[in-house]
């Protein structure tokens, strides 16, 4: 934090007061932090009904930056800056490219009583500039006359490359416009990552036109389990999917927010729905039922039937074909070996493979180490990259896998130190719908977010270097609508964004609690849920 005593008096952004967002001033008292604050008293930039906004470049990506800009400063402001054309004699605001940036997602914001210049090394980089300048502003009710924005002077970049977010769909399925609206908060946090399960046992819900009956049957149950696997159904028929146009739509919808859709085809375990439309998959050839309760079944593909390793192969072929992720999840947690041990085909596959019990490894844990080897190659082939839960490192899974450590903190560490990419994403701080952690209520539920530490204990600096992110994880079995998604991500995604972009000597949960009582007033007018309680214990 820059505290330069210059000509103005430039102070550091963690010094103004918190909450002045509610008068017609903007204050740079957001989330998550930026990396440099100064702010000067020289004179403001006057935002009012005649601001331009210029974009100093003819890509379509800063075209669609400033018009997003100027959408954003409407909803917040109530004022509509013009975009494109330089207004004469009025304050503007432009949005360039300067390669001199190092870091492919930094920007500067530069702000005198003349202009607003958004500098990024990439238009992502704008991007980010834009949400600084969006979260900054007051929120208004009605129509503000004008905004004044303080002279500053800001650089700010990213700690992490992967700021993830994961979404269950499978147990509960959320609509085309309610992914658009998570789509929103992530960008509103600075997230770059949308870690989309698509498939589980409770419900395929993706398009897979050589396998039409994944969506005709694997999309559908008959009826759910009513509350934890009590033994009673609630006899209503649930179900839903995305067809392949509506994915394209929204993989566009993401990446205009500068967000990359990392898909999830979870296998080979969590895969009864597509059983129950293809039983020959299934090492007893079913029948099979998608499955009406939580938990983990243990019907999973045949690891021993060359069909299965086919049906994979042609499903990612056209998941690889709909996504331009770099990384393709493909699950591997949570595998029960139960069925593999009885099936004929499974345990010839394993003799073929000369596989044997091992001190800590079955010989059908080993067959998934090969089974999800051969998934790799497949990825590898299509020239992307596998991503997992952390359940892969139970067998070597060759070290450009990336490891996405979900069952403890811990977990990223052994990643990290078999030399694996790896994304902290552990249960015990990051999983927002967790019944057992939801009972955390209040102030110390953000805390459990907000002070895990990415570079656990123990790295070497070099072996930090392959915790690339972090990711928060929303599983559906409880959470049932998009509104309860809310309430379950806010504000804890505002602590965890913190976590995801700024630098570890920065992170204050105190400053952090005051900022976020901020980044609340965009919750409101965006009319999205929150947990109110937490907002009153700070402001006890
Ligand atoms: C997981 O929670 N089974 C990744
Ligand atoms: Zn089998």
């Amino acid at each position: 934090m820059n505290l330069k005593l210059l000509t103005g008096a430039i102070v550091s952004s963690a010094f103004l007061l918190p909450g002045s967002a509610s008068g017609q001033t903007a204050d740079f008292n957001i989330v998550p932090q930026p990396l440099q604050v100064d702010v000067t008293n020289d004179a403001p930039f006057i935002l009012n009904g005649k601001t331009s906004i210029v974009v100093a470049s003819k890509s379509n990506d800063m075209k669609r930056n400033a018009t997003l800009l100027a959408s954003y400063i409407e909803q917040t402001t109530g004022v509509r800056p013009v975009v494109g054309k330089q207004a004469k004699n009025a304050a503007t605001i432009v949005l360039t490219i300067d390669k001199s940036i190092d870091n492919a997602e930094g920007y500067k914001l530069d702000i005198d009583a003349k202009s607003v210049r958004i500098a990024g090394a990439t238009a992502a980089g704008v991007f980010y500039g834009i949400q600084t300048l969006r979260k900054s502003l007051p929120v208004v009710s009605g129509k503000a006359s004008q905004v004044t924005v303080p002279c500053a002077h800001i650089v700010d970049a990213p700690r992490f490359s992967y700021r993830g977010t994961h979404l269950d769909v499978s147990r509960h399925f959320v609509s085309t416009d309610e992914i658009r609206q998570f789509i929103d908060i992530l960008a509103l946090h600075n997230i770059n990552r949308f870690h989309w399960h698509l498939t589980d046992d409770q419900g395929w819900r993706i398009e897979i036109k050589k396998y039409p009956l994944l969506t005709k049957i694997g999309s559908k149950r008959t009826q759910t389990v009513i509350g934890h696997n009590t033994g009673k159904y609630d006899g209503k028929p649930y179900g839903g999917f995305y067809t392949q146009k509506e994915i394209r739509d929204i993989v566009k919808y993401a990446a205009d927010r500068y967000i990359t859709i990392v898909p999830e085809i979870d296998l080979p375990g969590h895969m009864q729905a597509a059983l129950a439309a293809y039983p020959e998959l299934g090492c007893t050839g079913g029948p099979y039922k998608v499955w009406e309760m939580w938990g983990v079944s243990d019907n999973v593909l045949c690891a021993g039937n060359d069909k299965t390793m086919k049906f994979v192969d042609d499903v990612l072929k056209e998941v690889v074909a709909l996504f331009p992720s770099k990384y393709i999840h493909v699950g591997g947690d949570e595998c029960p070996k139960e069925r593999w041990k009885e099936c004929e085909r499974c345990q010839a596959k394993i003799a073929e493979l000369g596989l044997k019990d091992i001190e800590g490894h079955s010989k059908e844990e080993q067959l998934q180490t090969w089974f999800m080897d051969e998934v790799a190659k497949q990825i590898r082939a299509r020239g992307r990259k596998m991503i997992g839960w952390d359940e892969i490192l139970e067998g070597t899974p060759s070290k450009d896998v990336t490891v996405i450590g979900w069952t403890s903190p811990k977990a990223t560490v052994r990643a990290a130190k078999a030399g694996h990419p790896t994304v902290i994403a552990p249960i015990q701080h990051f999983y927002f719908s967790n019944v057992g952690l939801n009972k955390i209520t209040g102030i110390p539920s953000i805390e459990r977010v907000y002070n895990l530490e990415p570079y656990q204990d123990g790295l070497t600096p070099a072996e930090q270097q392959n915790v690339i992110g972090a990711e928060g994880c929303i599983w559906t079995e409880w959470v049932k609508d998009a509104k309860k998604m809310e309430w379950e991500l806010l504000p804890r995604l505002a602590a965890l964004c913190e976590v995801q972009w700024t630098q570890k000597e920065q992170r204050n949960l105190d400053s952090f609690l005051q900022r976020m009582l901020h980044i609340h007033d965009i919750y409101r007018l965006k009319n999205l849920n929150y947990k109110e309680d937490i907002e009153a214990a700070v402001k006890k």
